[in-house]
C-alpha cells in the first residue's frame, strides 16, 4: 500500500520525513469514531446542582464552553486542509489526510453534544482572529508553527481542564480524546517544522517569532475571554487563569526554543 511505498522512499533519501510517517501511523492506530462516545449511558453536560436560575446559568456557562470549543474545530478543519493542499512533501500530505478527519470528527461530535444541551452560544472574536492569521500567514512554515507548535499545544491544558470539571459526562469522554489527537497533531507539527526550518531562510525564522509575537496576546485574549454566559465566574477563578495561561504561554516560548529558532525578541503578554 501507499504508506508501505512511502516508507520504502523515506529509506531511499527521505530520512527526514520519517517522523512525520510515525505520527501518520500512530493516528491512524488512535482513530476513533463520534459513535464509540457514551452516549445515552451517560449525560452528555455536568447536571448541576441547586435552584433552577442557578441550574439554567450553569447550562449556560457549558453551552459557550462547547460552542467555543465548536468553533475551534470548525476553523481546524480550515487550517488542517490548507496545510494538506500547500505542502509539497508526501509524507506531509498523507499525515494531514488523517488531521483534516480527525478535525472534522471533532466538529461533528460537538455538533452532536451542542444538539443535546440546547444551542450555540456566543462566537469567540478572537478565535476569529487566531485562525485568519493561520490562514493567511505568508510561508508553510509559519502556519505549521502557529497552529501545530503553538495553538495545538496550548489548548491541550484546556481541554484537560474542562475533562476535570465535567467528571461522569460525554463531555468529559470527548476532551479526553481531544487532548490525545491534539497531543498527535501538535507532535506531528514539531516534527515537520523541524525538517522545514532545516532549509529554511534567517528572514523565514524571523518571521516566526514575529508571528509569535502577534499570536500570544491573541491567545491570551482567548483564553481569558468571558462572554455573557461566563461572566459570573469569580476573580479567584480568574487570577488562577491568568496564572496557568502563563505556564502554558512559557512551555511555548520554550517549544520555539527547541526547534532553535531565538525567542530572545519574544514578549509574553501578562508579565
Ligand atoms: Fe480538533
Ligand atoms: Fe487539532
Amino acid at each position: 500500500m501507499a504508506t508501505e511505498q512511502l516508507t520504502e522512499q523515506t529509506s531511499a533519501g527521505r530520512n527526514a520525513y520519517a517522523g512525520v510517517l510515525r505520527f501518520y501511523e500512530l493516528a491512524k492506530r488512535q482513530e476513533w469514531q463520534v459513535r464509540d462516545l457514551p452516549w445515552g449511558d451517560l449525560p452528555p453536560i455536568p447536571e448541576g446542582k441547586g435552584s433552577p436560575e442557578r441550574r439554567a446559568r450553569r447550562k449556560d456557562m457549558w453551552r459557550s464552553v462547547l460552542t467555543q470549543q465548536l468553533q475551534a474545530d470548525m476553523l481546524a478543519c480550515d487550517m488542517s486542509s490548507q496545510l494538506l493542499n500547500i505542502t509539497p512533501d508526501p509524507e506531509a500530505r498523507l499525515y494531514y489526510s488523517t488531521m483534516v478527519q480527525d478535525e472534522s470528527r471533532h466538529t461533528e461530535a460537538w455538533l452532536k453534544l451542542i444538539a443535546e444541551v440546547g444551542d450555540t452560544a456566543e462566537r469567540d472574536p478572537h478565535l476569529d482572529q487566531l485562525a485568519h492569521m493561520t490562514l493567511e500567514a505568508d510561508t508553510l512554515e509559519e502556519k505549521v508553527f502557529l497552529m501545530q507548535v503553538f495553538y495545538e499545544r496550548l489548548i491541550i491544558a484546556r481541554f484537560r481542564l474542562i475533562a476535570r470539571s465535567s467528571r461522569g459526562t460525554v463531555l468529559e469522554d470527548l476532551c479526553n480524546r481531544l487532548a490525545t489527537d491534539d497531543g498527535i497533531h501538535h507532535g506531528a507539527g514539531m516534527a515537520y517544522e523541524r525538517v522545514l526550518l532545516e532549509s529554511a531562510s534567517k528572514k523565514t525564522k524571523r518571521q516566526l517569532v514575529d508571528a509569535a509575537n502577534r499570536l500570544l496576546p491573541i491567545f491570551a485574549a482567548h483564553a481569558m475571554w468571558r462572554p455573557r454566559e461566563r461572566a459570573f465566574i469569580g476573580n479567584a477563578m480568574r487570577s488562577r487563569d491568568v496564572q496557568r495561561l502563563r505556564e502554558d504561554l512559557e512551555q511555548g516560548v520554550r517549544l520555539a526554543e527547541s526547534l532553535g529558532l531565538d525567542v530572545s525578541d519574544v514578549e509574553l503578554p501578562l508579565t
